[in-house]
């Protein structure tokens, strides 16, 4: 069997707050192989964007060992887990991240240009991102000239023109109206469709009963994890 992408083994995410101590992350082990869609659940507080931000090397975890795409994410340098994020992952928040001033071609060529790639290079693989979500038309355009669906789908685009092995979205959708999510899920089914391995953390049932597999996170650890059918079982 192939590698998973994603192995976390005995994973403590640990606060100290004066004397008390928040384990935001209280041994968590999960592994995801290549074209899984995960929905993380829990309760406000629970630890899933502290799990996220582990899974996304935006943060390090107290100890436990993060083993991502074979490497050892636990022995990285700064730079290193900088230009892992920027190959391999591309994230997706609640709040889209554009930048006011710049049109959306520019917002989504952003993270290829920290990466170092060619203006050329940067402008096609833009404009194909925000064809596949379907606003090239629209590239010239502000972000505050689109409706919050849109943003969103931009900042997806922005997500995919790295095209990126792992995409990790927190609450993408918590922001937009229902119908709005579930183009935005829609959206996410179809990328995972065509190969793309997702991981979205989301508190709304509806929307986690579209993904294939459910992890439930209650104070800091997992108490569910298994197929939506089971979960639905249990809800
Ligand atoms: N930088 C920090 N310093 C101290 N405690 C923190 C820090 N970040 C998170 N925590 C604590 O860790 C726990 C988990 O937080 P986390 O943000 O992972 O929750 P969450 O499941 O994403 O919640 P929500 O659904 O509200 O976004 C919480 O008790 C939180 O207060
Ligand atoms: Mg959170």
């Amino acid at each position: 069997m192939a590698e998973p992408l994603i192995e976390l083994r005995h994973i403590y995410k640990i606060y100290k707050m004066g004397d008390e101590e928040v384990r935001a992350n209280d041994d968590i082990s999960l592994s995801v192989e290549r074209g899984e869609f995960v929905a993380i659940v829990g309760k406000s507080g629970s630890g899933k964007s502290t799990l996220m931000n582990i899974i996304g090397a935006l943060d390090v975890a107290t100890s436990g060992e993060y083993i991502l795409g074979g490497e050892d994410v636990g022995e990285m340098s700064d730079d290193q887990l900088a230009e892992i994020r920027n190959k391999m992952i591309g994230f997706v928040f609640q709040q889209y991240n554009l930048l006011p001033k710049l049109d959306l071609l520019e917002n989504v060529e952003l993270p290829l240009l920290y990466a170092g790639v060619s203006a050329a290079e940067r402008k096609e693989r833009a404009l194909e991102a925000l064809r596949r979500v379907g606003l090239e038309e629209k590239w010239k355009n502000l972000p505050n000239q689109l409706s919050g669906g849109q943003q969103q789908r931009v900042s997806i685009a922005r997500a995919l023109a790295g095209s990126p092995s792992l995409i990790l979205a927190d609450e993408p959708t918590g922001a937009l109206d229902s119908r709005t999510s579930r183009e935005v899920l829609d959206f996410f089914k179809k990328l995972n469709e065509e190969g793309n391995t997702i991981i979205i953390i989301t508190h709304d049932n509806s929307i986690a009963l579209e993904a294939r597999r459910v992890v439930r996170i209650h104070d800091g650890k997992i108490n569910f994890d298994g197929d939506v059918k089971d979960y639905a079982a249990i809800l």
